[in-house]
């Protein structure tokens, strides 16, 4: 078996006008002899699943980078469902409106309801004020889900202050944010669970994956079992299980993805500071209102660069989306819709605007792993002239 020298985003030329449009995500795993190895000795081992070496090695790496026991589960759906079983209390779990549907079907997936709170507007991520107030006015809340929003960490210790004062769980959905850093760890120690992804489009691609990381006062015992599906410990107390597990082919592949994670993530975050300022010189006009709004760094937080995300200033999603499109840029409407417009959802909620106006305004852009710097020119270039089109 010869295994292909470069990796396959190497082997794709940039698309452009001519072409496709460059798609908005793309994965990347390092394809090398290592790597095909390891896959080939899972499969000859007779051990496939049921957490063989290679998981227990993923968890052991990722235990040690997050500083946090962490098991490994099949997505990172299930990895919020072991999550949201950490929760202390019966009651509601509170999820921001603006965040891709998974988060808030995993609460509906636990028996729990789901309280949709607001966003902020430059950070996008669940605001501590609309907490507060929301918080103040329901109390059959047992947690708050703060969101990792394409790489950028939310307001966590302003939330934890908020939760804290409720006497609520804090839990977050890390999906986008493995990597992700806020005042130099990847989340405050008060965060009860921490639920990653480690799907082929994220940062660190297991092809279908994702991991939970628990606070020290969490016991990982209960959740091992309720992931594997309700196995082991004493009958009488247990919970009913699911299937979370993680296969040891797709651990391979994390394992593998884990060797060069930083320079993957040092890659993307050049990558989307390029992208940004290219954006942010574009619609630099005098007197004009921006055509594209991009978010606002939070001071401390040093995102993994998991997405590249601006929104229509016009509204338009639809319409800039379409431009794009005719000069060789792929987007995705992501996340979109709000959440308050889903229909099991959407029951006696607070009003979300800040979230439901981002929603119908933002579009996610090229940006992935080893982008090749032609197919970044290539971006750039588009990027100009569907302004310059959109601005006719
Ligand atoms: C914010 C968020 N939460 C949860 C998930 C679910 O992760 P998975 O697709 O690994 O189940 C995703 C997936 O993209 C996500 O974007």
């Amino acid at each position: 078996m010869t295994p292909p020298t470069r990796s396959p985003a190497e082997q794709t030329p940039p698309a452009g006008p001519t072409g496709a449009p460059i798609p908005f995500v793309r994965p990347h795993v390092d394809v090398d002899e290592a790597l095909l190895a390891s896959l080939a000795a899972v499969l000859r081992s007779g051990q496939l699943s049921n957490d063989g070496p290679r998981v227990r090695a993923l968890e052991a790496a990722l235990s040690e980078r997050l500083g946090h026991v962490t098991l490994c589960t099949g997505s990172g759906f299930t990895a919020l469902q072991l999550a949201i079983r950490c929760v202390r209390r019966p009651g509601a779990v509170v999820v921001p409106a603006f965040t891709f549907v998974a988060t808030a079907n995993a609460v509906h997936a636990e028996g729990r309801q789901v309280r949709l709170c607001d966003v902020d507007a430059a950070h996008w991520t669940l605001c501590p004020t609309a907490l507060d107030a929301l918080l103040r006015a329901h109390s059959d809340v047992a947690a708050v889900m703060a969101v990792n929003v394409y790489g950028e960490p939310a307001d966590l210790d302003a939330l934890l202050r908020v939760c804290t004062d409720h006497d609520v769980d804090l839990l977050l959905d890390n999906a986008h944010g493995m990597g992700s850093l806020l005042h130099g760890r990847p989340w405050p120690a008060g965060v009860r669970a921490a639920a990653h992804s480690m799907h082929a489009t994220k940062v660190l691609p297991a092809a279908e994956g994702g991991c939970v990381a628990l606070r020290p006062d969490v016991d990982p015992e209960p959740l091992r079992q309720a992931r594997n599906p309700g196995l082991g410990g004493d009958p009488a107390q247990a919970t009913a299980g699911i299937n979370a597990k993680l296969s040891d082919l797709h651990a391979a592949v994390a394992l593998h993805g884990l060797r060069d994670l930083d320079a993957v993530l040092d890659g993307r975050r050049a990558a989307l500071r390029r992208l940004r300022a290219t954006v942010a010189r574009l619609c630099d006009t005098d007197g004009d209102r921006p055509a594209l709004q991009l978010p606002v760094a939070r001071p401390g937080a040093i995102g993994n660069g998991q997405n590249f995300a601006v929104a229509a200033c016009d509204g338009d999603a639809a319409g800039w989306q379409a431009a794009l499109a005719r000069h060789g840029v792929g987007s995705r409407r992501y996340f979109h819709p709000t959440l308050s417009a889903v229909g099991y959802l959407r029951p006696g909620q607070a009003p979300t605007p800040i979230a439901d106006d981002l929603a119908a305004r933002v579009l996610a852009l090229p940006l992935w792993s080893r982008m090749p710097s032609e197919t970044l020119a290539a971006v750039e270039t588009g990027l100009a002239a569907a302004i310059a089109e959109r601005r006719r």
